[in-house]
């Protein structure tokens, strides 16, 4: 079986990132898109041939964890550096170019990890408006530690001889630190002379042109053929089904699995905004008794998603083969999906945690994959959403994991407790919705936690459930802190879970950042 991810490729003024492993690969392409020039992520072994198919206008090398030394260190296509495309190498990407011609890499004693103030040590277009002095952001532990006699060095720190170099005929650049992230405090300019004055862009794309391509392209591949696409809700499947919906709208077919573990009401309002906004088949799973007698005495929260996954491909599979000549499958994966899986196309990446719904769904299914969201982030897809005209409810709609409600009921999942739970969610949400600060926070729920405390109420003793709130903020879900609530909000969620929901006497607020702790308690 083949699997295709398609994405745009039309985009004249494109550049690529090649991903060495980098965790910061993705915030590279988004500050690339920021200075509206269009930006694929791409495997860091790509050949020069399919480069020059693409004919992007610069390559920016990505860092990467591993030692141009290393054995099975990723490379690149060395003829890259032959087709007279500018290219910016970021720390792992600038020692391997600096190695490929002929330069030295070691390892030093006096690692970097952190902020370092470098000097430019000669005048060039890519240090335009740049001021000489100022701070940067290193985390490397090998460094070049010889230029070969094409190259010059350009900048320095303290620790690091070679914090900028270039090639001295071809349009080669290489940065020891990391220009993507906002503690280089010049680093935004850095980039934004690289594509202005190096690979030559004038920086008139838009996210509008994103949709636009895209589902142009969807509708060449796709051709007759008919698309099935899985709906959560959420707002990635939903700009997904936009999308598709736009593109070859009579051959969707979207399946919405029913599993049970959704929040109050949930399943009504999805089919209610889904039909009101697309003219689409849609199959409802009704799969709940399914889910239920899956995760029967499980607690453990691998073994929950593993059901939970494995159940949801059952059912899914079954509706999918009810759908005639279904040939390709829609996901909504996003960037950060892919990377905490460890599934980025390149794999080096480390992984955080297994989201079933990356990779979720066997090649055995014999689909094709679209993933159109894949190089994007949370808040880009937001936008996209509301540029393709789904309401504002969807749109900003906090996430909210495939596994669902198991992962927030902590200990045995049953009917029950579920229901305890969906009660309390639904009182934190519209509690949080009434004080005008749900678009103000990235996410907020409730967790049902297998632990009772004693309580009083009215004259008699409690032995009842706890329960903790967790609201957060976040750009991109990698990192959140606690939101700082008001006390009286959290008074009034705690007071009604209490008064309203049977069973619990108690409500915790969870006040831990990620990371250490993630977002989700399970
Ligand atoms: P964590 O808990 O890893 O969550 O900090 C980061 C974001 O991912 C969501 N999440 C999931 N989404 N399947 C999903 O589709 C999952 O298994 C899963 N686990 C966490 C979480 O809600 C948050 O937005």
């Amino acid at each position: 079986m083949t699997t295709q991810t398609t994405q745009s490729s039309t985009t004249a003024e494109r550049v690529l990132v090649l991903d060495f492993g980098s965790q910061f690969a993705q915030l590279i392409a988004r500050r690339v898109r920021e200075q509206h020039v269009y930006c694929e992520i791409v495997r860091h072994n790509i050949a020069a041939e399919r480069v020059r198919e693409l004919a992007p206008l610069g390559l920016i090398f990505s860092g990467g964890p591993a030692s141009v030394y290393a054995e099975g260190a990723p490379q690149c296509d060395p003829e890259l550096f032959d087709l007279g495309i500018p290219i910016l190498g970021i720390c792992y990407g600038m020692q391997l170019a600096c190695h490929v011609l002929g330069g030295k890499v070691e390892s030093f004693p006096s690692r970097e990890y952190g902020r370092a103030e470098w000097r430019i040590d000669q005048a060039d277009p890519l240090f335009e408006d740049v001021a000489p002095v100022s701070q940067v952001w290193m985390s490397h532990g090998d460094q070049v530690a010889n230029i070969a006699e094409d190259f010059e060095q350009l900048a320095s720190t303290h620790d690091c001889r070679f914090a900028a170099v270039k090639h001295r005929s071809r349009p080669i650049y290489g940065l020891q630190f990391h220009p993507e992230v906002t503690h280089t405090l010049e680093g935004i300019k850095l980039l934004g002379n690289f594509l202005r004055n190096i690979c030559g862009t004038t920086g008139t794309w838009q996210l509008g042109d994103f949709a636009t391509e895209t589902i142009a392209q969807i509708r060449q591949s796709v051709g007759t053929d008919r698309v099935i696409c899985g709906l959560s809700g959420g707002v990635d499947s939903s700009v997904v089904a936009a999308m598709l919906a736009a593109a070859i709208g009579p051959q969707l077919s979207c399946i919405l699995v029913d599993n049970g573990l959704l929040r109050l009401d949930e399943e009504k309002a999805v089919i209610e905004e889904f039909t009101k906004h697309f003219q689409t088949d849609l199959h409802v799973v009704k799969a709940e008794e399914q889910f239920l007698t899956a995760l029967a005495g499980v607690t453990d929260p691998q073994e929950k998603r593993r059901r939970i996954g494995h159940t949801f491909i059952d059912c899914f599979a079954q509706e999918a083969k009810r759908i005639e000549g279904a040939k390709y499958l829609a996901q909504g994966t996003l960037y950060p999906d892919v990377i905490e899986s460890g599934a980025s196309r390149d794999g080096p990446a480390d992984t955080i945690k297994l989201h079933h719904n990356v990779g979720g769904l066997p090649d055995e299914l014999g689909f094709e994959l679209i993933e159109p969201l894949r190089d994007l982030f949370k808040d880009e897809v937001r936008r996209l959403g509301l540029q393709l005209g789904l309401p504002e409810e969807i749109v900003w709609r906090h996430p909210f994991p495939g596994p669902g409600l198991a992962v927030r009921c902590l200990g045995e999942v049953t009917r029950e407790r579920l229901d305890t739970l969906r009660a309390a969610d639904a009182i934190v949400v519209g509690e949080i919705k009434a004080a005008g600060l749900y678009r103000a926070t990235s996410q907020a729920f409730a967790v049902l936690l297998p632990v009772q405390s004693v309580g009083v109420m009215g004259d008699s003793r409690t032995y009842d459930d706890a329960l903790a709130v967790r609201c957060v903020n976040t750009d991109d879900f990698m990192t959140a802190d606690w939101s700082h609530l008001p006390y009286d909000l959290l008074a009034r969620i705690s007071t009604r879970i209490i008064n309203e929901v049977k069973g619990v006497n108690r409500v915790v607020y969870d006040i831990s950042s990620k990371p250490p702790a993630t977002i989700e308690w399970e």
